[in-house]
């Protein structure tokens, strides 16, 4: 089994398992104190970079899945009509499509997609390339991200570095990122309290899990904002 057979099975069961729980959805305490976290973190990041107004901005999100993040970025401000998504399961893109039927989506492989060359201002990569073992499949993610780039253009990263338990998944250390794109400059910033931590103390206190994430130390997330050094060359 390849690794795109081995993801397919994996979402399969995913999904089935999740089917009635409330464990990724708003009305979880714990979830939704990192979804509110990492907003803030991506909004302080986006002016920070100088990213802000995005208006006039095309993004692209590689492996949208059914649409979380797409949501949040027509709210930052980006107009439907340059806001793409490409999705490989086909499940996963038909739920986003029915969500966000006015936005450019489609079902496909992030490694060969049909957009032009420099067509995009910003590409989005929230959890895709920790979900891929085969380091030759997130290489190709990795290009074919990078081709699609405008050059001025910058890649923005979201992954954890450390998840131990899901054996499914691999941590997107600096070095792995910096190892996929070793002709940009990348700057990490350290964010999302980690999960089991969030979940036992965001019930207790809010504001000591806002504190504990501050401090930085129990964060399980980078966001990472990529620029080429030679854009388009690559
Ligand atoms: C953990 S989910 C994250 C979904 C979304 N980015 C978010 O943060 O809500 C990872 C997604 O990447 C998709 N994916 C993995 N490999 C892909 C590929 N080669 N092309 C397109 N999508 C891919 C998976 O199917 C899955 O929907």
């Amino acid at each position: 089994m390849d690794d795109i057979d081995r993801l397919r099975a994996e979402y399969a069961g995913r999904a089935s398992r999740l089917a009635h729980s409330d464990k990724y959805s708003l009305f979880d305490a714990a979830n939704l104190f990192t979804m509110q976290q990492r907003r803030r973190d991506v909004i302080a990041l986006l002016k920070r970079h100088g990213l802000t107004p995005l208006a006039d901005k095309c993004v692209l999100e590689i492996g949208c899945g059914t649409g979380g993040v797409l949501i949040e970025w027509l709210q930052y401000g980006v107009r439907p009509d340059c806001l793409y998504g490409v999705e490989l399961l086909p499940q996963r893109i038909a739920q986003a499509q029915r969500l966000l039927s006015h936005l450019p989506l489609i079902q496909g492989d992030g490694r060969h997609t049909a957009y032009r060359d420099s067509a995009f201002d910003i590409v989005l990569q929230f959890t895709v390339l920790s979900s891929i073992l085969d380091r030759d499949v997130q290489q190709a993610l990795a290009n074919e991200m990078l081709r699609v780039l405008k050059p001025g253009g910058v890649i923005l990263s979201y992954d954890f570095w450390l998840n131990p338990t899901n054996k499914q998944t691999v941590g997107m250390t600096k070095r792995r990122l910096r190892g996929l794109f070793p002709d940009s400059t990348l700057a990490f910033y350290r964010t999302t309290l980690a999960p089991p931590m969030a979940r036992r103390i965001v019930p207790v206190s809010w504001l000591a899990a806002t504190l504990l994430e501050k401090f930085a130390l129990f964060n399980s997330h980078y966001l990472a904002v990529i620029r080429p050094n030679h854009p388009n060359n690559s």
